[in-house]
């Protein structure tokens, strides 16, 4: 299959990138999603047979105060990415986010029930989201969450950089989700890819990582299996203020995937001892 990918440093670009080298990746040096006439144009150029879009703007707390700049990556340059796709009849997997839920409840969040973004990055994935529907591309929206890997910045990093300066974390134990390893994420924009080139019909799915937890006990479980006696001490949200209000509730129904594509959640906890593995050989 001619796959083009947009990112390159990403943590879900650099896992296509070990599964599936032989496609092409664009870079912010090749295709800057600030111009969304140029990724169109990249996409006119390459002829793919598929799409995935696994670059975005994911500094959420930034997006807050450069909600503009946020929406042209997260919203419009989807959408550009998408009638190009539907001109060429190739098929494009855009990644989204649990924050396009407002987390109330407790109840896993399914594909069709209703949004209402917290703040301006959920604003913004969301807007990308609607541009996407509204192209004619043939599509699969896969919606993700807490996503981890050995490259980029993410939770179980950080985690074990202070975890190795200080003996104790005050950590958020009320937001409740699922981590996602991004080599699973990978795996299954290629299966979706593939499919929908194949003919399969697409939609709005989600994926993430079970069994569910909290940011301590995903914390809790790193020290555990890096071997390090580390004390994670459970807060509130509201002990740890933000610029940008994440969802209590980042629980999402992944069943419809598992149904229409056979994609099964993977268990987080095994990743991550991938994942520590490959920081420990690093
Ligand atoms: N990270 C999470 O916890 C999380 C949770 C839910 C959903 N998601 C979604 O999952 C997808 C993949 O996320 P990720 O964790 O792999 O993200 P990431 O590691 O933060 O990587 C984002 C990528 O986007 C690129 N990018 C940002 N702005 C760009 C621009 N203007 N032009 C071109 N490239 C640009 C970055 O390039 P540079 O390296 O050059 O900056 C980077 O390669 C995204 O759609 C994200 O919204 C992520």
């Amino acid at each position: 299959m001619k796959l083009l990918v947009f990112g390159q440093s990403g943590q879900v670009a650099r896992e296509l990138a070990r599964a599936a080298p032989e496609a092409v990746f664009l870079g912010r040096d090749q295709a800057d999603l600030s111009d969304p006439a140029a990724c169109a144009a990249a996409i006119r150029a390459h002829r793919p047979e598929a799409v995935i879009n696994a670059a975005a703007w994911t500094a959420v707390d930034r997006a807050e105060t450069e909600e503009e700049a946020a929406t042209v990556v997260n919203g419009v340059a989807p959408g550009a990415m998408a009638r190009a796709c539907a001109d060429l009849a190739a098929p494009l997997i855009q990644i989204s986010t649990d924050y396009v839920f407002d987390g109330a409840g407790t109840l896993p969040f399914r594909p069709g029930d209703p949004t209402a973004p917290l703040g301006a990055y959920g604003r913004s994935k969301l807007a990308g989201e609607a541009a996407v529907r509204a192209s004619g591309a043939r599509h699969v929206i896969l919606r993700t969450s807490w996503v981890f890997s050995a490259h980029g910045a993410n939770f179980v990093k950080t985690m074990l950089r202070l975890g190795a300066e200080r003996p104790a974390l005050r950590v958020v134990a009320d937001q409740i989700g699922g981590p996602t390893p991004a080599d699973a994420i990978a795996t299954a924009c290629l299966t979706l890819a593939r499919s929908l080139r194949d003919g399969a019909v697409g939609g709005t799915h989600h994926f993430s990582g079970a069994p569910e937890t909290s940011w301590a006990g995903f914390a809790r479980e790193t020290f555990a299996q890096a071997g390090r006696a580390v004390t994670v001490e459970d807060i509130p949200s509201s002990a740890y203020p933000t610029p940008a209000q994440r969802p209590l509730n980042s629980r999402l129904d992944c069943s419809a995937l598992a149904a229409d594509f056979g994609i099964a959640q993977p268990d987080w906890r095994a990743a991550l001892a991938r994942v520590i593995a490959e920081l420990k050989g690093a």
